[in-house]
């Protein structure tokens, strides 16, 4: 069952419960929240607080992305304030399959992240240890970005690579997904698709969302 994630980076922050609880009652799987640290990625943005106060108005599992410079800083933090996955990237971590080991140590589900431009060839030996990958398709640091066309061949591959191995990994796809490509990413092999400002910029978020749930259910 192919899922959506809509990342409230591109919601109404004065109306955040309202926004949030319109996408879960429309069928979204996941609440993407990207975290940036205006040192990894050129922008900030929200923190654990916003985290917390997200898992008080949400009963869908949190899926954050964190876009930041040292990640282990801030596991624990993220891990308290209600994370259910944590998803950190590989450019940011030297030591990564210490950084899943540690969350998934501390019960939550850890993805590893890598950027358009960075090889599948990084994930050859972490494969086995994540609940997730998640590929990006707009360089990570803000909403509203072009879908990078050349990473539909990248998401087929490492698509690939996880049936081979007859692994239960997620395959998640972030960045310039809309209702014109969202079938494509789809069918090239994503399992949560994560759609931002094509969500909440939309005239009715709610109706987005259903028909999105409908394009990739189908
Ligand atoms: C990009 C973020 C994405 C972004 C998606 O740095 O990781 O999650 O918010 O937004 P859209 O769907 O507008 O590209
Ligand atoms: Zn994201």
């Amino acid at each position: 069952m192919k899922k959506l994630a809509p990342s409230i980076l591109s919601a109404d922050f004065t109306r955040l419960g309202d926004e949030i609880r319109a996408v879960e009652e429309a069928g979204a799987d996941y609440i993407h929240i990207d975290v940036m640290d205006g040192h990894f990625v050129p922008n900030i943005t929200i923190g654990p607080l916003v985290v917390e106060a997200i898992k008080n108005v949400s009963n869908l599992p949190l899926d954050v992305h964190l876009m930041i410079s040292n990640p282990d800083r801030y596991i624990k933090d993220f891990i308290k304030a209600g994370s259910n996955l944590l998803s950190v990237h590989a450019e940011t971590c030297p030591h990564l399959q210490r950084t899943v080991n540690q969350i998934r140590e501390l019960g939550v589900k850890p993805a590893a992240v890598l950027n358009p431009s960075t090889s599948l060839s990084m994930l050859e030996y972490i494969l086995e240890e994540v609940d997730m990958v998640l590929l990006m398709t707009v360089n990570p640091g803000f909403g509203g970005q072009k879908f990078i066309s050349s990473m539909i061949p990248k998401i087929k591959k490492l698509r690939k690579l996880i049936d081979e191995k007859h692994l239960s990994v997620e395959l998640e796809v972030d960045g310039g997904i809309n209702l014109d490509n969202i079938s494509q990413v789809a069918k090239a092999g994503a399992d949560v698709i994560v759609a931002g400002s094509s969500v909440f910029k939309s005239a009715d978020c709610k109706e987005t969302v259903r028909l999105m749930k409908k394009i990739i259910l189908n």
